[in-house]
């Protein structure tokens, strides 16, 4: 099963059932461009044999990051290094879809000090982030404007598809969501006005790209957060991209404040098919209601995890992001029907349990153990790209200190190129 070739609505067929979910990279030029450490990085990971490879997130505005060392896609320049990413994944033997996204509030004070959103609601985790302006509706205009003109950019590139990123917190995620969309307006109250921002932009993009060419959606099952975009929510959402004609649908969960995958595992008290896959059980729930092809990402470590959850019909794809880090060629090894479990016990990367760690009442705390664990896995992404093995027995708290020190220099970097 892990091997039946799929095609989506679009006509584009995936060789296999495996993809890689998107990990920012941090991998760009002070200019914001992918770089020699991109092609590298997915070279290698186009020859574990995927079918697809999403990006990290592209973002559609420079004054918006999500962290620096994301590429910004905002004129035609990008193109061409583009399109010498597209060229080493296709020559691993993948294909590449690039992941396209704005942050709206989840954007660092590195970057913007006043990014925009939907409403003035602040994130309040380790004072990372400044205090948003509600988008105007010119802001509003120029953000579906930019997500088609990036889509369209990424195709003239030779990416394979994009996917629109509405999951996790981001802007269109903010838009969705009750607790932060606040606005009285057009683009408030209802569910219909809330997700007006996403089924515009995918319109947008759909426009931009014609109709052979494949545009994904990821989104939460829900945000896990009180107040926040639930499961109902997400299912009349999915029935209307369905309406909306996009090709595949990336089922994921939570927010910055509460990021449900940085979990470990071995807190989840569950049936086993729930520990190995977190947000499968809201998966056949949203596959009845989908009339597209549903990707689920999260949690996914063992070959017979992943077969049952393609024989239960819940998810037509298995997206798997952390274990890339871990085994670049980790999909080569399922295909051939290894059930060797991944080389690292990830729950060792969760630094506190109980007071400070992942279920601690205080969402910087919880912030902080996120941010040990991201800067585990952005050490074996920057090594990938420089062309090394992973360093598997890095130290979590030394790699958050890293990865906090090394934003700052990109970022620093960026504002005097
Ligand atoms: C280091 C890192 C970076 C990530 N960056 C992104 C991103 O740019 N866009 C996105 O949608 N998800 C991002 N994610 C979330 C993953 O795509 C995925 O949803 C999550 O890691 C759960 O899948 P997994 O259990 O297979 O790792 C990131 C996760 C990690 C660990």
């Amino acid at each position: 099963m892990i091997e039946t070739p799929l095609t989506l609505p679009c006509g584009h067929t995936l060789a296999n059932r495996i993809s890689k979910a998107a990990m920012t990279e941090g991998l760009a030029d002070p200019r914001d461009r992918p770089t020699a450490a991109h092609q590298r990085l997915y070279r290698t990971w186009a020859e574990g044999a995927a079918a697809m490879l999403l990006t990290g997130n592209i973002m559609v505005d420079r004054r918006y990051l999500e962290r620096a060392g994301n590429v910004v896609a905002e004129d035609a320049a990008i193109v061409a290094p583009m399109r010498e990413w597209a060229d080493a994944t296709h020559a691993g033997g993948s294909t590449l879809w690039a992941q396209i996204s704005h942050p709206g509030r989840q954007c660092p004070r590195l970057a913007n000090l006043t990014p925009i959103a939907p409403s003035a609601v602040q994130l309040d985790i380790i004072g990372n982030f400044g205090r948003p302006r509600a988008a105007a509706e010119a802001d509003i205009q120029d953000v579906i404007r930019r997500f088609a003109a990036t889509a369209g950019w990424m195709k003239e590139a030779g990416l394979d598809g994009v996917e629109v990123h509405a999951a996790h917190g981001y802007l269109l995620s903010q838009f969705l969501s009750p607790r932060t969309n606040l606005r009285t307006d057009g683009w408030g109250g209802s569910l219909e006005n809330r997700a007006r921002l996403l089924l515009e932009v995918v319109a947008a993009v759909r426009a931009s790209v014609g109709p052979s060419y494949p545009i994904a959606v990821k989104l939460n099952s829900s945000d896990f957060v009180k107040g926040g975009f639930t499961l109902d929510e997400c299912l009349q959402v999915v029935k209307w991209l369905g309406e909306a004609g996009i090709d595949l649908l990336e089922v994921s969960g939570g927010t910055y404040e509460q990021l449900e995958f940085f979990k470990p595992q071995t807190e989840v008290r569950d049936s086993t098919r729930e520990r190995e896959a977190m947000f499968l059980k809201y998966a056949a729930a949203i596959k009845a209601v989908a009339t597209m092809p549903i990707m689920v990402t999260g949690g996914f470590r063992t070959l017979a995890g992943m077969e049952a959850a393609l024989a239960s019909g819940d998810t037509d794809l298995i997206g798997l992001a952390r274990p890339f880090c871990v085994e670049p060629d980790f999909p080569r090894r399922l295909l051939a029907g290894s059930e060797k479990p991944l080389a690292v016990d990830e729950d060792r990367l969760v630094l506190g349990r109980g007071f400070w760690g992942p279920n601690s009442s205080s969402s910087s705390l919880r912030a902080l153990n996120n941010q040990a664990q991201a800067g585990w896995y952005y050490h074996q992404i920057t090594r990938l790209g420089a062309g090394q093995p992973p360093e598997l027995d890095r130290s979590p708290l030394r790699a958050m200190v890293a990865h906090f020190s090394n934003d700052f220099v990109k970022a620093m970097r960026r504002k005097f190129a």
